[in-house]
């Protein structure tokens, strides 16, 4: 970690310990994180609501980078947190970093 990293690097916990195309959810009073892991071993972070209807979106399904809500099955771009046309929304996504296996959000 830098001086000049933009962001506090919270550690969360191993890459291992997220299953592999599902999830972990990370309370916070601001709105819960759904961090996801891809079957390449990718780790995303997303806001843990759907920008349709809140759905939380830690119970979707995972395939490539995107996550299926688990409520009316809108697509979202984990990377962007956008879903795939024709819907239209965006959640909002946090950055994330792995560093030997272990996982590192970055929070404001
Ligand atoms: S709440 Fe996610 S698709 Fe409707």
């Amino acid at each position: 970690m830098s001086a000049h990293d933009a962001h506090p690097w919270i550690r969360l916990c191993r890459v291992d310990d997220i299953p592999r195309l599902g999830s972990r959810v990370v309370e916070r009073a601001e709105g819960n994180l759904a961090v996801f892991r891809t079957a390449q071993d990718k780790v995303f972070a997303l806001l843990d609501r759907c920008p349709h209807k809140a759905g939380p979106l830690s119970q979707g399904i995972v395939h490539g980078e995107s996550v299926t809500c688990p409520l009316h099955g809108w697509q979202l771009g984990l990377e962007d947190g956008r879903a795939r046309a024709p819907d239209e929304g965006c959640a909002r996504r946090f950055p994330v970093r792995v560093d030997e296996g272990v996982v590192y959000l970055g929070l404001d």
